[in-house]
């Protein structure tokens, strides 16, 4: 199973997210039902049904280990290679039916960003990209925006949801965002990632973000000819993240 071609992967991919994505989008057994809740984050039960539907392609078709929201670390391997996998990124847009949510499923050699796929089950508009290799909207190729400066950007933000809301943090927040001429929250990461990759977006920054929720959508960027800097915070899994066409400098 080892040794496919990153093109065989991104296919396979594809073709899992789109699976899953048609099953969030249109079978009756979806279950929105909430079986874990912190103050600021919601699980529900289609995570998993739409994260099974994943794992057993990516599993039965690479053997390659998966690094995924609900699961965890599942399967090891000589091969540096990992699938990092969101079965739902904007699960909570998609309890709630507000139609901004996503499959986000990225493959890293280490902790290098290799190839991602992102699915917008409900607009059916399927995001890839290789690293150095070009990036996709339903396979038509996409290239990040052209926007030169902060105050004629439209950056892409988040609050994750182990988010520090004291008011000093968020205010340093505030100041961050305010050269830029528009902002948006749309409760994706993945998403807002794919919208810098095809330059609806301009740029895309959130502090302690898990990397599930971007392992998908950094290639993509850099893919569409963007850049990303990301830096690893003290708890697992979690990155400060800014991504952007390369004109733009950084946050
Ligand atoms: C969430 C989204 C959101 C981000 C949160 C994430 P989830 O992912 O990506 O944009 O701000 O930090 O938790 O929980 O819906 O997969």
């Amino acid at each position: 199973m080892r040794d496919m071609d990153y093109c065989t992967l991104l296919k396979i991919a594809s073709q899992a997210a789109v699976k899953a994505g048609k099953f969030l989008a249109h079978s009756k057994k979806v279950d929105r039902a909430v079986h874990f809740e912190s103050r600021h984050d919601v699980k529900i039960r289609a995570d998993k049904q739409s994260e099974k539907v994943v794992l057993d392609i990516l599993r039965k078709r690479t053997g390659l280990p998966v690094l995924s929201e609900e699961a965890g670390l599942l399967g090891t391997s000589p091969d540096p290679l990992m699938w990092i996998v969101d079965p739902i990124d904007g699960t909570l847009n998609f309890q709630r039916q507000i139609p901004l949510c996503c499959i986000s499923i990225g493959l890293w050699r280490k902790a290098e960003p290799v190839l991602g796929v992102i699915y917008d089950f409900y607009r059916s508009e399927l995001f890839s990209g290789i690293v150095s290799q070009g990036a996709w909207l339903n396979g038509v190729p996409i290239k990040v925006s052209r926007t030169a400066s902060k105050e004629k950007a439209v950056l892409f933000s988040g609050f994750p949801e182990g988010a520090n809301l004291t008011s000093g943090h968020v205010r340093s927040i505030l100041k961050g965002i305010q050269s830029y001429r528009k902002v948006r929250w749309i409760g994706s990461a993945a998403l807002s990632l794919a919208y810098v990759a095809c330059g609806r977006a301009d740029a895309y920054h959130e502090r302690d973000i898990m990397l599930w929720d971007v392992a998908g959508g950094i290639p993509i960027v850099l893919g569409a000819g963007g850049k990303s800097q990301y830096q690893k915070n003290r708890r697992a899994n979690s990155y400060n993240v800014f991504a952007a066409n390369k004109r733009l400098k950084s946050f």
